[in-house]
């Protein structure tokens, strides 16, 4: 059996309706900030909204990047207004190193210096014990980011959060991974006569033919989500069931719900991931996809030696992680048998490495 680490699959009831809406919006000829922009707004802002709370707003970006560009843009500006200790290229954003790249490059170009914090070697996540430490020994910190990994975010995210609100600290969440956050409008249009730009700005909005895709999806997202826990179920039944190899899923806590992007496991200690990986492929016939993360930044040619960037320690935790965890293939086809010769094909990789190394 042959089982590919990546398969990108959109479910027909989604692409049906997706190809219906783009048409529309052909037909209207408005390509961006049309009703279907507004419409995966409003769907996404009333998923985010807790009972009982004002409504959220939810603005539709391009990306990640650019939604995040947009979230440091607005606070280097926020800052030089309110904030006389606001000081650009000396005020810092904690960002941890267990993250993509852009997490730390959208507030180095809104003019930030950088600062890296260690990682959880368990779950990959910041804690707050690494922020306090990072904040200790920062003190022109002004943001933290959080990145919930592999799509849960982690109970932890209580303490960084009120941690954050005791230190005067911004907390932004890049949930590149997992649905759960604010962004921020800053086409510096003026909301009254939309022709009016009262500020510089950058335009970072969705197009119609995105939110086309966006909207179907969201409006299908239970019946994804059913499917893709589905598909958790039967990991973690296989791999308890067959365990006795030391090898560990990362579990979501249940302080979230998560949205099973990624299914990771940790290798032991012994086993090293590489060749885990190529054994894994070459015997079983079984691919692997990418790691959350495999080169962290610290590791990051780009970042390693940048003017603004620091690692506030040695990140111990963080190298932990990257040697041993290994996200396995999760995609909504996946057949119970499949899941079952992953799980088999796993243990027999590990028992067989292990004994190799002895
Ligand atoms: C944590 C994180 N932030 C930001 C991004 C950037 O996402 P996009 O490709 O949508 O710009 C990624 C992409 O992998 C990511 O993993």
């Amino acid at each position: 059996m042959r089982v590919p680490g990546v398969l990108v699959e959109i479910p027909w009831i989604i692409r049906d309706r997706a190809v219906e809406y783009t048409e529309a919006a052909y037909k209207n000829g408005r390509l961006s900030d049309g009703e279907l922009t507004n419409r995966f707004e409003r769907l996404i802002a009333l998923a985010h909204t807790p009972k009982g709370m004002p409504a959220v707003e939810a603005v539709a970006v391009s990306s990640a990047t650019t939604g995040l560009a947009a979230v440091f843009q607005v606070l280097a500006a926020r800052l030089r207004a309110n904030d006389p200790t606001y000081v650009p290229g000396v005020s810092s954003v904690i960002v941890p190193t267990n993250t993509f790249v852009a997490s730390a490059a959208a507030p180095l170009a809104a003019g930030f210096r950088v600062t890296l914090a260690d990682s959880c070697p368990v779950t990959g996540n910041l804690t707050k014990n690494a922020l306090a430490e990072v904040v200790a020994k920062d003190p022109a910190a002004k943001a933290v980011v959080y990145v919930p990994i592999g799509g849960s975010l982690s109970p932890e995210i209580e303490q960084v959060r009120d941690f954050c609100v005791g230190s005067g600290l911004d907390l932004i969440i890049d949930a590149a991974h997992a649905r759960a956050v604010q962004q921020i409008r800053t086409p510096g249009k003026s909301y009254a006569d939309p022709t009016r730009v009262t500020s510089v700005g950058t335009n970072y909005r969705m197009s119609e033919a995105q939110a086309a895709l966006g909207l179907a999806y969201a409006e299908e997202w239970p019946s994804v989500l059913a499917e893709r826990t589905r598909v958790w179920r039967n990991y973690l039944y296989y791999l308890k069931r067959l365990s006795d190899a030391e090898i560990y899923p990362v579990i979501p806590s249940a302080f979230s719900t998560a949205n099973h992007y990624k299914i990771t496991v940790r290798l032991p200690p012994a086993v090293p991931k590489e060749a885990f990986i190529a054994a894994l492929e070459n015997a079983s016939f079984v691919g692997t996809a990418g790691g959350t993360f495999d080169v962290p930044l610290h590791e990051q040619p780009a970042l390693k030696g940048h003017p603004l960037v620091t690692a506030a320690s040695d990140m111990a935790g963080a190298d932990e992680w990257r040697r041993r965890h290994v996200c396995l293939p999760i995609y909504l086809s996946m057949r119970e048998e499949q899941v079952a010769h992953v799980c088999e094909s796993v243990i027999t990789t590990v028992k067989k490495l292990t004994t190799e190394r002895k």
